[in-house]
């Protein structure tokens, strides 16, 4: 790839530190920049008037979590098992919001009595579970604001064909019922999709949540003290990528709430941001096992991970930038295709350029994988998850996530004495 722009903000590990990464941990390795992180954070902190809620799916690395709050951040968890990590990286239950569709009694359960912040409720069975907790905290509604946001189907959330939240037309009736129970409903949320190179969508999705805002109270008189807009800020992946920045997003958003309201509410407002806080602040590093020559000519570098690492381009088609820390001195350059080493076409890269006289024990870095790569990480072909290395504002490095030991891989096996 060529330099980064100087609006470029992702992180890259310098051909030293690969080296020295590489040889000290192995490789695959995560490798984020606590820099970039508390720079995104604070980012979204300053820009947005209210409730910034890292959303912990897109890395849930105790850390992370760690970072995110220490920067003001509260953490968004979508299951019981976020809210534990959460917690366990030190996080009060206070600052954790629920989210998930479909949560069970269970996660409910052990959310309330954690005394877990807020919970936004996404359906009317969930309705139901709630009504046997206490003390609530305050619920928001998610509703599907019917928004289309021209992102990667597999990442479009808010249309209305989707199994996320409340259609529209059932919010009165999902006020209403709250209200019966005495449930202390606050408010509104919605989020339209994922890797939103622009505020269109978003803006979208708070203009149909105000309207509903301002029409529940006119004819419910229900005070919205809550709205929240979700996540969906994208990231540069490639060189072509261009997405807004943090502070004009943020801007855009609220302007259009702001207009909407037309000072009639005042809710405070929350945001909920995942891959444009952590993907751009973090790296891949693999080493270089074989490079072949296909019957048809093409050549395929092999790494030493692929699909279990990264599911993305299995996935979603995504595309990704390279840096190659060949051991050759040449700058003369082929395309290559870069594939993993599962037992199945797992192409991880097609068609990039490489250096000429590429060979095995050579580097490759791959940027932006901040972000839903070591949460979406399987452990397909009984690969073991790579470690993550967390390169301090002070240069140190330190492992805060282990490479998965064959050990523990195992533990969950149980074989019956007479099989
Ligand atoms: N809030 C809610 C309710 C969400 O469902 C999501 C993401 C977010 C916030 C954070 O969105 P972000 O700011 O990260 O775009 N595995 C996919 C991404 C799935 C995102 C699902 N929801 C990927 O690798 O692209």
């Amino acid at each position: 790839m060529s330099p980064l722009a100087a609006n470029d903000t992702r992180f890259v590990v310098s051909d030293d530190l690969a080296r020295d990464l590489a040889a000290r941990f192995g490789t695959p390795t995560y490798v984020l920049s606590e820099r970039i992180l508390r720079e995104r954070a604070s980012r979204f902190v300053s820009a947005w008037p209210g409730d910034v809620s890292f959303a912990s799916k897109a890395n849930n690395t105790w850390s992370v979590l760690k970072i995110a709050f220490s920067e003001g951040c509260s953490i968004d968890v979508a299951s019981e098992g976020e809210l534990r990590a959460a917690l366990g990286a030190g996080v009060p239950a206070q600052a954790c919001r629920l989210h998930g569709n479909n949560k069970s009694l269970q996660e409910l359960t052990f959310a309330v009595n954690q005394g877990v912040g807020k919970i936004i409720v996404d359906c009317f069975e969930e309705i139901e579970r709630l009504k046997e907790l206490s003390p609530l905290p305050v619920l928001l509604l998610r509703v599907a604001p019917g928004v289309d946001p021209k992102t990667h189907h597999k990442i479009s959330t808010g249309q209305a064909d989707t199994k996320f939240g409340f259609a529209v037309r059932d919010v009165e009736k999902a006020v209403a019922r709250c209200r019966e129970l005495g449930m202390p409903l606050a408010g509104l949320h919605c989020h339209v999709g994922s890797q939103l190179l622009d505020a269109e969508a978003q803006v979208a999705g708070a203009e149909t949540l105000v309207e509903l805002a301002v029409r529940l109270k006119k004819e419910m008189g229900f005070v919205t003290t809550h709205l929240n807009v979700g996540g969906g800020l994208g990231v540069r992946y490639t060189n072509g990528d261009e997405p807004v920045a943090i502070e004009d997003y943020c801007r855009d958003i609220v302007n259009a709430i702001r207009t909407g309201l037309k000072g009639e509410l005042d809710p405070e407002l929350g945001m909920e941001p995942g891959r444009s806080l952590v993907a751009e602040a973090g790296v891949t590093l693999y080493t270089v096992g074989a490079v072949k020559t296909a019957a048809n000519g093409r050549v395929y570098v092999a790494v030493d991970g692929g699909l279990s690492d990264n599911p993305r381009p299995a996935l979603y088609g995504s595309k990704y930038d390279l840096v190659w820390h060949a051991s050759s001195q040449g700058t003369a350059s082929h395309t290559v295709t870069v594939s993993g080493k599962h037992c199945e076409t797992d192409t991880l890269f097609p068609d990039v350029q490489a250096p000429v006289g590429l060979q095995a024990g050579d580097l490759v870095q791959i940027l932006s994988t901040g972000a839903y790569n070591s949460v979406m990480a399987s452990n397909y072909n009984a690969l073991p998850r790579p470690a993550t290395i967390l390169v301090r504002e002070d240069g140190r490095t330190q492992v805060v996530q282990v490479r998965e030991q064959y050990e523990s891989m195992f533990v969950r096996e149980s074989v019956p004495e007479d099989l």
